[in-house]
């Protein structure tokens, strides 16, 4: 059966801690007692427990040596003290050194039900609260952004960098590469990370509504402002905004936000005075803004300042090494984290082109994961866009703009191979040479340079 929680009870007292030990037990908790202090450090320091309540007058180790062992050993178990009636003074002592709460000697059954109960909401709340610290802090920083890929390690080194500056930063990267995430943790390890971190999206407000959302208005401005509202821009003051999608700007509101950025003042709609703000301005887009600068859509003295530290985020399919670990990094954060793809499968989502880039990899995940009972993922399991584009796809892949990583890719090319011939030779490194028709120590010296094993 499941308990509520394991309580060690410290009390030399035969009648008091069988009393305890009974009451408590009906309440569903497990019971350890000790008859003394010097036992209950024993217990403590081979067990764990939700909470101790421990007598302070003993012979030998008293409750205070008790309380300090706990706090010691285990600073998330809770302690209360058994105090004598008049003892005023070792009560705040106790608190002092971190007691939780007190007891006083004669007890009443229903204040004792009512602390023990009180102590343990308490501590499972903290532990919540501690968790979902760990949470918050986790998902923010540079942590969750998954890779290894020489690439990222760049984009890494320049986001710390970065973030410790006030330079506005433009982001740029395909859809679904990270662009949130980058300006995030720019603001996560930034000196303003305890102050607020606003994002808007510029595509998803008409004009009249985007400036009220960023600059706010005053009561009456125009039809249905009923009261006056902050803007994002007084939000964010101390802290970092983001705006995505900032091509989607519309002409009339990038003087404004020009302002805002030469001098760090603006007024809210139909307002008469300046405001002042520090902000930290990020930006993100997935179009190339010069070519909206150079058609007239997007102001140049406003790309010029927006772009002071260009950030850009390579797509997916130039960094396939990352592949793997983002991989399993979902596969952790699904529910199935047993699962895992087959080498046949790996292969084929290293090559695929991710044009939706991480975003779509993490759907790839999601949906496979649900749709496959067994264990292993394997090559047909995968969504079919996949696997047949693999096939049709002996054509290479393209060559973008920014033209293509081209040692990384033959490298890939190279590792597939040494791992196909191994796995065809079942192991026997003799063999697998022999079939890439490979002397057997260039073979040895290429297992050696990918780090196979
Ligand atoms: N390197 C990465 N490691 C882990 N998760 C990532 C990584 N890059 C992106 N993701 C995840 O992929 C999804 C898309 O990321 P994000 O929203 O930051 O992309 P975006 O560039 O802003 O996309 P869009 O252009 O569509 O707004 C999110 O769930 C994000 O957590
Ligand atoms: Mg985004």
């Amino acid at each position: 059966m499941e308990t509520k929680g394991r309580i060690l009870i410290v009390e030399d007292e035969k009648s008091m801690r069988e009393v305890l030990r009974i009451l408590l037990e009906e309440e569903g908790y497990e019971i350890i007692a000790a008859s003394n202090g010097i036992e209950g450090m024993e217990y403590l320091g081979g067990d764990i427990f939700d909470l101790v309540v421990t007598d302070i007058k003993m012979p030998k180790a008293d409750g205070f040596e008790v309380l300090k062992k706990v706090k010691e050993l285990s600073p998330s178990t809770i302690v209360i003290m058994i105090t004598a009636f008049g003892t005023t003074e070792s009560t705040i002592e106790a608190m002092k050194l971190g007691a939780y709460d007190y007891i006083h000697k004669p007890f009443k059954i229903d204040e004792i039900r009512l602390i023990i109960q009180k102590a343990f909401e308490r501590k499972n709340l903290g532990e919540e609260l501690s968790l979902l610290r760990e949470k918050i802090k986790s998902s923010c920083g540079l942590e969750n952004i998954v890779g290894k890929s020489p690439k990222m390690q760049e984009l890494f080194t320049l986001i710390r960098r970065v973030a410790q500056s006030n330079s506005t930063v433009l982001i740029r990267g395909e859809s679904g590469s990270g662009k949130e995430l980058v300006a995030s943790a720019l603001h996560n390890l930034s000196p303003r990370k305890q102050k607020n971190f606003v994002t808007i999206n510029c595509a998803t407000f008409p004009e009249g509504l985007l400036e009220s959302e960023l600059f706010g208005h005053v009561k009456g401005s125009f039809t249905g402002a009923l009261y006056n509202k902050e803007g994002l821009f007084e939000v964010a003051n101390r802290g970092s905004i983001f705006l995505d999608e900032i091509g989607e700007m519309p002409l009339s509101l990038q003087s404004k936000l020009l302002r805002v950025l030469e001098n760090g003042t603006f007024r809210r709609v139909g307002g008469l005075s300046d405001i002042t703000v520090d902000v930290r301005v990020i930006s993100a887009t997935n179009k190339d803004i010069s070519e909206a600068v150079a058609s007239g859509g997007f102001r140049e003295d406003l790309f010029y300042r927006l772009n002071v530290v260009p950030i850009n985020i390579p797509p997916l399919r130039e960094r396939p090494d990352d592949i793997p670990l983002l991989l399993d990094h979902f596969l952790n954060k699904s529910l199935s984290n047993a699962k895992r793809f087959s080498p046949e499968a790996l292969r084929f989502l290293m090559r695929y082109s991710w044009k939706g880039n991480v975003r779509e990899l993490e759907n790839v995940v999601e949906r496979t994961v649900l749709l496959t009972d067994s264990e292993i993922i394997l090559a047909e399991d995968l969504p079919e866009e996949i696997s047949r584009a693999d096939e049709a796809g002996k054509q290479l892949p393209e060559i973008g703009d920014e033209g293509i990583d081209f040692e990384s890719i033959m490298e890939q090319i190279e590792k597939d191979y040494l791992v196909k011939a191994l796995e065809k030779a079942k192991g026997i490194k003799t063999e697998a040479a022999r079939l890439l028709k490979l002397s057997f120590r260039s073979f040895r010296h290429k297992l050696y340079k990918y780090g196979i094993k």
